[in-house]
């Protein structure tokens, strides 16, 4: 069957078959097929959406088109967390450590930060000489011998994603629920675990906006890990204010170690011991996660894993130059603290890329962020900015105007976890 047949077929509408996605992405991944016939069809499911099976399909062709970690090879019960990102979000950093503490395997493949939301390898890099890229033989060893590893995407683990997501990119198919559950389950399917649990954000600060296409994503990456003989549950929770009360790579990290202090914000506290207790009863392990951050396991765990990975905690976190407290303007209480502004806020800082090639600040962000819901006097602090210098204050501070609304009367917390799905 020649490739414009199959591109024929999803652009009228039909179902494609399994043979025919596995042969279009392992020509697409061999160089066989060339960019424009795989945009034509990204294009194609894009309009035209694909089945729960059609999108499993091209989740196995695409885990298929690099290397697969075989479980046996790895001890013990595997699972993972996967966040479709969002702002602050930091709880993979103490949650893959926790979780490892109670009894499980946690091979965690994680991302970097593109556009206003944060990725868990920069801010890991914040940690001195912490080395996101094992060999395959250190990440084994670290997995066996402390429980988790935090890596990055190696140019084995699911090939097809990495050329077809650049090309997504700018051919204007990056949206399309089909496309974004195969690139996700590619890789996460890719670690050989046998649980998954998946945070997937909705708000102002999140890639889902609105709770119709966060549930249509939660169902379709539960659909396709089910399909695929794992057991996965998602949880869409707010992302329409950031996630605790940091936002900025070396201070995510310290927030980070105050919940494995279990010091935290109530949210990204809260949320870390949530997903923990999902990801333990998924991997069918009876741990405690309170009783692993009170008896210091957590921590420990935490502080083997930096080490395995070549990291100095010792040395500190690196911190900015000035920091500048960001007035309320009135008495009140806090009825928005936007993430999208927030978000913007840090990268206007430093803290994230405008373009994958671009260098982070790891030191600047915003701290001490007020939450919604909480009573503020005027001239007390709605954050802290960390500044090393490199952004333009008017914008900022315009930023941060836009972030923040005070009303005269109490307002209610929103909750952080809007809606289960289970497979
Ligand atoms: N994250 C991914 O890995 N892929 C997508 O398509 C979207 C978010």
């Amino acid at each position: 069957m020649l490739p414009q047949w199959i591109i024929e077929k999803k652009r009228d509408g039909a179902e494609l078959g399994t043979e025919e996605i596995r042969a279009f992405i392992a020509g697409y991944t061999d160089g066989t097929l060339p960019d424009y016939q795989m945009a034509a069809l990204a294009m194609a499911i894009y309009f035209n959406g694909m089945n729960a099976r059609e999108t499993a399909d091209l989740t196995v062709a695409m885990m298929e088109s690099g290397k697969v970690i075989d479980p046996a090879a790895l001890p013990g019960s595997k699972v993972d967390k996967h966040s479709t990102g969002g702002i602050g979000d930091k709880i993979s950093i103490p949650l893959a450590p926790l979780v490892a503490a109670c009894g499980a395997t946690v091979p965690m493949i994680s991302g970097r930060g593109l556009g206003i939301t944060g990725g868990t390898l920069d801010k890991l890099e914040s940690i001195r000489d912490y080395r996101v890229g094992l060999s395959e033989a250190e990440f084994f060893r670290t997995l066996e011998t402390v429980g988790c590893s935090m890596i990055g995407q190696t140019a084995e683990i699911a090939p097809a994603d990495k050329k077809l997501y650049a090309l997504r990119d700018v051919t204007a198919t990056v949206p399309s629920i089909p496309l974004i559950v195969s690139s996700i389950m590619s890789k996460k399917m890719a670690e050989g675990i046998d649980a998954l649990v998946l945070d997937v954000k909705c708000g102002s600060g999140a890639f889902m906006k609105d709770i119709e296409h966060a549930r249509a994503l939660a169902k379709g990456l539960v659909d396709t890990g089910t399909a695929m003989g794992k057991k996965v549950v998602a949880l869409i929770t707010d992302m329409n204010q950031p996630l605790g009360r940091t936002v900025g790579n070396a201070l995510e990290v310290g927030e980070s170690l105050a919940i494995l202090r279990g010091e935290g914000p109530a949210d990204s506290q809260g949320l870390t011991l949530e997903l923990a207790a999902r990801m333990l009863a998924l991997a069918g392990i009876g741990g405690d996660g309170p009783a692993a951050l009170e008896n210091g396991s957590a921590m420990e765990t935490f502080e083997a894993m930096v080490a395995c990975h070549g990291g100095n905690l010792a040395a500190g976190l690196p911190a900015a130059n000035k920091q500048i407290p960001f007035p309320a303007p009135k008495s009140g209480y806090v009825a928005k603290a936007d993430a999208e502004a927030l978000g913007r806020a840090s990268l206007l800082l430093g803290a994230g890329r405008a373009k994958t090639t671009d260098s982070v600040d790891h030191a600047v962000g915003l701290s001490d962020l007020k939450k919604i819901g909480e009573r503020v006097e005027a001239g007390e602090p709605l954050c802290t900015v960390h500044s090393n210098g490199h952004e333009n204050e008017a914008e900022l501070r315009k930023l941060l105007d836009s972030a923040f609304e005070i009303s005269a009367n109490p307002v209610a917390a929103p909750p952080l976890i809007i809606e289960v799905i289970e497979g």
